[in-house]
């Protein structure tokens, strides 16, 4: 199976959320010329690691179809509107544009769909085909550590992803301070690394993400997901990078 995990760099100094510098950059170009060509970001679709077909029965095609080909795209194609009106985000990584447009809880337009971007990126390669089981090695070492055991932590999991009211996104991070693991679950687009914790897995938990598969049944769609679909392989990979930033002692990564 191909393996094209995101590669979230945890380490990258955050550039300041505060843009007041960027604007005053784009005022000083806009005063020396009228003809100053603009540079503006821009982000591509990522093609999720499988055919869309690759997680039938559990996940069908057809929701693959329109989770990933309408849904997701739809962010991307937004994200790239608002981008396109001026060039003061050029230059974030993704992982940057998320942090930088949350602007310490004072969202910035952009952030929603930036952070769909991001955490839709991080699902489609948080499963894989013949999924589900157990963790190995560290990660499984780390999950009976903080929680007690891998059942525990699967109960946690699945009670957190059915409390969620509304929309939004049930996450395994590695909390970056404590050096633990925890279960958090986001509102509508949050994404757990404007508060520094480092995602690990997550699970898309808006009604767009198992409709077409399993109508109103929720708990289906999530037990469904840690029996068949979730890719320890990736979850592995993420923890060991995730491990070795914060052993190695990397600042901080400065919101303000
Ligand atoms: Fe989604």
């Amino acid at each position: 199976m191909a393996c094209h995990l995101l590669l979230t760099d945890f380490t990258l100094p955050l550039k300041t959320s505060n843009l007041s510098h960027l604007r005053q950059q784009r005022k000083a170009r806009s005063n020396g010329s009228q003809n100053v060509p603009t540079t503006v970001a821009y982000y591509g679709l990522k093609t999720p690691p499988y055919n869309l077909d690759g997680l039938e029965p559990y996940m069908s095609k057809r929701a693959l179809e329109v989770h990933w080909g309408v849904q997701h795209r739809g962010f991307v194609d937004d994200l790239n509107k608002q981008l396109g009106k001026s060039d003061i985000l050029y230059g974030y990584t993704m992982d940057e544009l998320v942090k930088a447009t949350y602007n310490n809880g004072n969202p910035l337009p952009e952030f929603n769909n930036a952070a769909e971007v991001w955490n839709h990126d991080f699902f489609w390669e948080s499963m894989q085909p013949g999924g589900g089981d157990m963790p190995k090695l560290g990660l499984l070492e780390q999950i009976e550590k903080d929680f007690g055991s891998f059942t525990n932590f699967r109960e946690k999991f699945v009670e957190t992803a059915l409390s969620l009211f509304g929309s939004g996104w049930v996450w395994l991070v590695l909390k970056r301070q404590e050096k633990r693991l925890a279960v958090v679950k986001t509102s509508s687009s949050i994404n757990p690394i404007v508060w520094d914790d480092i995602p690990i897995l997550n699970l898309d938990l808006w009604e767009h993400a198992y409709y077409l598969d399993y109508k109103n049944d929720k708990a289906k769609y999530v037990s469904t997901f840690m029996n068949h679909l979730v890719s320890w392989n990736a979850a592995t990979v993420r923890m060991a990078r995730a491990e070795a930033f914060v052993n190695l002692g990397e600042p901080k990564i400065p919101i303000a």
